[in-house]
């Protein structure tokens, strides 16, 4: 019985620390690769716009399921899991916006999107952190 309990408590722990690395490596990998894309366009350099979108694109994936999502948000914040996961889907579609305007060569519009990008990570993290 002992045994029993030990192990259950064993294993939601686990899941907790498992859960806890999922939101740090997302959002390291996205502070990265936000990082990068700023540096791209101050220097003019396109390749590391790439490189930064695409991590970010890694990242992203990584923490936008509601289920993911709602494990992070303060219990008195729950309710407000659409509105934390429309900033990760804003996200996507903020990099594709991006990297179809590269291609175009069109880098102002690229570099709103990198703006709108920036602006959905405040908008979550102020649901998150009650600013
Ligand atoms: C859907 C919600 C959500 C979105 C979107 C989001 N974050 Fe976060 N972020 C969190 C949560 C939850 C935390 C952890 C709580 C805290 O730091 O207040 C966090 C924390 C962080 C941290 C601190 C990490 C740590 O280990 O403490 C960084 C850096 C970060 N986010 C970067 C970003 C960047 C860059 C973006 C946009 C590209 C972004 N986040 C978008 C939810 C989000």
């Amino acid at each position: 019985m002992k045994l029993a309990k030990l192990l259950v408590a064993c294993t939601l722990a686990f899941g907790v620390a498992n859960a806890q690395d999922v939101m740090q490596k997302s959002m390291s990998i996205m502070e990265q690769g936000m990082t990068q894309i700023q540096k791209g366009f101050l220097n003019n350099n396109l390749e590391l716009i790439k490189e930064g979108s695409a991590l970010v694109k890694q990242g992203n994936e990584l923490f936008s399921e509601k289920k993911v999502i709602e494990n992070y948000l303060p219990q008195n914040k729950k309710h407000l899991v659409n509105v934390a996961a429309a900033a990760s889907e804003r996200i996507s579609l903020d990099l594709n916006v991006l990297e179809l305007n590269l291609d175009e060569k069109a880098y102002l519009s690229a570099a709103d999107a990198y703006s709108d990008m920036l602006n959905a990570c405040s908008r979550c993290h102020s649901i998150v952190r009650s600013w």
